[in-house]
């Protein structure tokens, strides 16, 4: 066994080369107060806001000014890559996410920010992170998971990635998880379930990764416009948190008011200035509803990020990026890699995968997705791509000496007995799911904009699941290769299969990805970031046209597991090439938290990736406790044979809970089970610990 431990969380390394981790914040402020000196009232007014619906070149601008030599923010969406003309298109976040690997997440925002940065934009509009309250949620594709702990380390890593080239901007603050809804919708919370589950990850952005920017939801949160909300936007991101950087709303309708909105600590109204208009403020001061220093905070900290990542005109983040590294070989072989290591294996009968080139003869592809560009939704996140390897594509590149042959849908199927094994690659695209953009005028003239929204039904649409019903029927052996951008019910059709592959929106690599998944050149390394149900009625009650939303502690495997209800395939679930056991937890307290380490092998014959994970149940407590948390998870390659010490790192803020009665976290006596294994539901290392109010004991030493 090597002897030096495997971090699970290597914050060192994570946080390598971010720049706002750099600054010399009093020298800043200084600077910043001497620029806003010299500014009229005209000049601050400009500085906070957008300049135009329409973005020039896929940039959105945003402030600046010639005459003093301040230059404008250039803001480029978003999660899955950079939304400018054509540039690589990653795996979506939730796929990246599914590899439960933070050094993944780190290089792929790195070389987003990179892509960014070189099509002359300094503000990438990401990570998404709003929590998948419901895994219909028709964004969820966009955002991590439906937990705030892989979401919080994912997110820092993307935002510490890409904050080596542009600024980031975590989004949408906050519950922004129904979309059909979205403008109008109210997430009502309680202040325990929001500092607690909703919240931490944004939070994480904002204090570990110091993101420079956030961007405020287009939804209500217990009736009041997140756009307009002190709760959030000032108590929460700058007494709370101590937030350095600018609120830019979400886009047109994320601004209802001109006072409410400033003095709540909205700083820049995007796209362009409808209610930060010059008419509108100078009404307000007027009227005495607001005042020239609730201009000057709002421009203040649009200016305080100018002045931090030296923003100057023509120089994009103080650096000046090559085109020539937009889709770059390198940045497509990252994509690959993220989409291999995305793939989760859910069912794999009588090793039906992989496939071996030498014993296998003939192989059908069947379904119209094998051969469609389908790279997730088409909203704000879309991203244009000139390399995009199809599953087909990517198939027929690797098969070798196999006779390998497509069936479109609606082909006849009689054949397929006669092949050795059918690959159906089925599942769902951007009418489906994604940013809801309803406009059917957009799709007629061919426009690249999305219908997406919400999914009523967690099921395949019926043709899908006819599509795997039928070539299941007619096959000797049927994997499944499912698309799609969050869970999918599989239970009416599963038992009929022998294999299932979840392979989300891979990116434009993702064929590519798939043949080594596929042929075994690479094993699939993915764990589930969202809880799969038998049915969705397992779930709580969804309703896409709601207007108000309760939000509470259960949610996902959280609402499973207090229903006790079984999932399809639980949390963290996902099958390997190889076969992994994990061995001696041991826990012990380090500073304000705990050092956690177990040993990880490789007990199969190839090399694979494990996803060792690390659960907390809090028993004996005075509060109602979610049954078992994700509080760790790392992801790492171990040959066959090698066992790896895993090591993580949990704080005690994260075995609180927070306590409205002193409105702040709290740790409380009670008992603390840690609890490792491969997924939510096969946890069998524990080790016991108790908390008295003032010691910490390990209560039943192993
Ligand atoms: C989306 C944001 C996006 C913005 C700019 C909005 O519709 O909600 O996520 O960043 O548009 O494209």
């Amino acid at each position: 066994m090597t002897t030096t431990p495997f971090e699970a969380f290597d914050a060192a390394a994570i946080h390598e080369g971010n720049k706002a981790l750099g600054f010399d914040h009093d020298a800043i402020a200084e600077q910043t107060h001497e620029l806003l000196g010299r500014m009229t009232l005209a000049q601050k007014i400009n500085e906070i806001r957008g300049l135009q619906p329409e973005p020039i070149e896929g940039l959105y601008y945003a402030g600046g000014d010639d005459e003093l030599g301040i230059a404008a923010w250039k803001m480029v969406d978003g999660p899955r890559g950079a939304r400018t003309g054509k540039a690589t298109a990653f795996p979506v976040a939730i796929a990246r996410a599914a590899s439960f690997d933070v050094d993944l997440e780190r290089r792929v925002g790195k070389a987003i920010g990179l892509e960014t940065l070189a099509k002359g934009g300094n503000v990438l509009l990401a990570p998404c992170i709003n929590l998948l309250r419901h895994p219909g949620w028709g964004r969820a594709q966009e955002s991590y998971s439906e937990d705030t702990h892989l979401t919080g380390a994912m997110a820092v890593a993307f935002v510490s990635g890409a904050q080596n080239h542009v600024l980031t901007s975590p989004k949408h603050l906050a519950l922004n998880n129904l979309e059909n809804t979205r403008f109008d919708l109210t997430s009502d919370v309680d202040a325990r379930t929001l500092h607690e589950l909703y919240l931490p990850h944004f939070k994480r952005c904002v204090v570990e990764a110091q993101a420079a920017s956030v961007m405020s939801a287009y939804n209500r949160v217990n009736g009041v416009y997140c756009g307009e909300h002190p709760e959030l936007l000032t108590d929460t991101l700058r007494r709370r948190w101590d937030f350095k950087g600018f609120v830019e709303s979400d886009w047109f309708l994320g601004v209802r008011s001109t006072s409410e909105s400033i003095k709540a600590g909205l700083n820049i109204e995007m796209p362009f200035g409808k209610f930060f208009s010059d008419k509108k403020i100078a009404a307000a001061i007027e009227a005495g509803e607001l005042t020239d220093e609730d201009i000057d905070t709002a421009a203040y900290w649009s200016l305080y990020q100018k002045v931090a990542w030296s923003i100057e005109e023509g120089s994009v983040a103080g650096d000046s990026g090559s085109i020539a590294v937009v889709e770059s070989d390198a940045h497509l072989d990252l994509a690959r890699e993220a989409a291999r290591k995305s793939f989760v294996l859910l069912k794999n009968s009588s090793d039906v995968l992989p496939i071996d080139r030498r014993s296998t003869r003939r192989i059908a592809v069947v379904g119209d997705l094998a051969d469609t560009v389908n790279l997730g939704d088409r909203g704000s996140s879309m991203v244009t791509s000139t390399k995009v390897i199809t599953p087909l594509a990517g198939l027929q590149a690797e098969a070798g000496d196999c006779d390998l042959r497509f069936f479109a849908t609606d082909a006849d199927f009689a054949e397929l007995g006669e092949f050795d094994v059918t690959i159906v690659i089925a599942g769902l695209t951007y009418l489906d799911e994604g940013e809801f953009i309803p406009s059917a005028q957009a799709e007629s003239d061919g426009d690249d904009l999305a219908r997406g929204g919400d999914r009523d039904s967690l099921n395949l649409p019926t043709d899908q699941r006819d599509l795997i019903e039928r070539a299941a029927a007619a096959s000797s052996r049927c994997v499944v290769v499912l698309q799609g951008g969050s869970a999918i019910v599989v239970s009416d059709w599963l038992a009929s299969v022998d294999g299932l592959l979840m392979s989300w929106y891979g990116g434009c690599q993702g064929g590519a990805a798939l043949a080594q998944v596929i042929f075994g050149d690479a094993d699939p390394g993915g764990r589930l970031p969202v809880s799969i149900p038998r049915s969705e009625k397992d779930l709580m009650e969804w309703d896409t046209q709601a207007l108000a939303v309760p939000h509470d502690l259960l949610h996902g495997y959280r609402w499973l597991d207090a229903h006790q209800s079984t999932a399809e395939f639980c949390f963290g679930y996902g099958l390997s090439y190889s076969a992994f056991e994990l061995n001696d937890l041991q826990v012990q307290r380090n500073g304000d938290g705990f050092v956690v380490t177990v040993s990880v092998a490789n007990t199969g014959s190839v090399r694979a990736t494990a996803v060792p994970q690390l659960y907390v149940s809090v028993q004996n407590s005075q509060v109602m406790r979610v049954p078992t948390e994700l509080k760790g998870f790392a992801s790492l390659e171990l040959d066959a044979d090698e066992t790896r010490l895993v090591q993580f790192q949990v704080a005690d803020e994260e075995l609180c809970f927070f306590d409205e009665a002193v409105d702040d976290f709290r740790l409380e006596a009670a008992d603390y089970v840690f609890r490792a294994g491969q997924n939510l539901v096969e946890l069998p290392l524990l080790r016991h610990w108790r908390f008295d109010g003032s010691a910490w004991s390990e209560t039943r030493p192993g």
